[in-house]
């Protein structure tokens, strides 16, 4: 008897070493310890045995059956916690994977920057947003402005014709027309927006951008236009620019003029962005024409004004040192994150 209780013991360990599953185990409890299992078998055989012999027999039974269950418990326990262990390997999430561009957000085109810049400094002066239409009509455009159909100052902006009647505007200055014809003096208003003209080299492009100014009130005069463009000039190109205004021509002002800027990188000595001069020149301006006040309906003899257009890729290309138009509207992510 005690060498079969031996024999099951070293059968049963030498099993359990080779178990590959739940179930394998548990058909070695049924095996051994079940009802008809073999260590079961062993105790009931414990009748046919001296009564001498019995209670030392029946010992080493009992102590082969807890011997046997705990080491099936105790297998059971380590294959449960070895599969959880390998399931948890398995769905593990690396959470520390870089995302291929985290930093990924956006930020404004340089051209928004600088609209935004411009806006900024003229409404800190009172003046107010408006915007206007793309597609314009002529008398807008043109007409109202004192370029009639035959006007050679017509052959100064190359424009997209949609209709004989109906064009993209070339100049936001259509928007001063609408807006003294439906507001009343005092106005002062600013019209950022889009711009057409078939031109297309490093300095032109056929889309462009302006912003116009317009103040319309009672003895308004090229003092106040100059006071306004010298605080817009020091506000976005840096509080020690100087400025200059130079006679130019444009139907719509009389006088009319251009302003130049100081150079900011060379501070008036002269490089290669002001070209040697010290100067750069960013804005057309003038006293509105009484023309074109009469034209809107606005009494020349009660009322005056002035207006200013600027070039705001002009501007940007200025303000960030930008050699070519054209990057502005390639949207290359390379030179767009420069402006983070
Ligand atoms: N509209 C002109 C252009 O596109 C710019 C301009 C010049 C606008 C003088 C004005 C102005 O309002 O007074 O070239």
């Amino acid at each position: 008897m005690i060498d079969k209780i031996k024999e099951i013991s070293d059968a049963v360990s030498e099993k359990i070493s080779r178990i590959t599953s739940l179930n394998e185990l548990s058909d070695l409890r049924v095996r051994y310890l079940g009802k008809n299992g073999e260590i079961t078998a062993l105790l009931k055989g414990l009748k046919s045995i001296s009564a001498e012999e019995r209670p030392s027999v029946g010992k080493h039974i009992n102590e082969l059956r807890q011997k046997v269950d705990e080491m099936l418990s105790a297998y059971e326990d380590r294959f449960i916690a070895l599969q959880k262990e390998k399931k948890m390997k398995e769905e593990e999430i690396d959470v520390t994977l870089s995302m291929p561009d985290k930093n990924a957000c956006g930020s404004l085109h340089p051209l928004t920057l600088a609209k935004n810049e411009l806006i900024n400094a003229f409404t800190g002066m009172g003046f107010s947003v408006l915007e206007g239409v793309e597609v314009e009509e002529d008398y807008y455009n043109f007409q109202l402005l004192n370029i009639p159909a035959d006007h050679p100052a017509r052959d100064m902006q190359d424009t997209f014709y949609i209709t004989d009647k109906i064009l993209l505007r070339t100049q936001t200055s259509a928007v001063q027309a609408r807006t003294m014809l439906s507001q009343k003096p005092p106005i002062r208003v600013i019209c950022p927006g889009k711009v057409y003209r078939a031109d297309d080299d490093a300095t032109h492009s056929p889309m462009f951008h302006q912003m116009e100014g317009l103040v319309v009130d009672k003895n308004v005069n090229i003092c106040d236009l100059k006071g306004c463009l010298d605080e817009f000039a020091r506000s976005f190109f840096g509080a020690d620019t100087r400025t200059r205004l130079r006679p130019s021509y444009f139907p719509f002002t009389e006088p009319s003029m251009e302003m130049d800027v100081s150079c900011f990188m060379c501070h008036g000595k002269g490089c290669r962005l002001c070209k040697g001069t010290g100067w750069i020149e960013v804005l057309g301006a003038g006293i509105v024409n009484p023309v074109v006040l009469e034209n809107c309906g606005i009494d020349s003899k009660e009322y005056s004004g002035f207006a200013f257009g600027i070039g705001i890729e002009r501007c940007a290309m200025l303000k960030y040192g930008i050699p070519d138009i054209r990057i502005l509207f390639e949207n290359d992510l390379r030179f767009l994150r420069q402006y983070k």
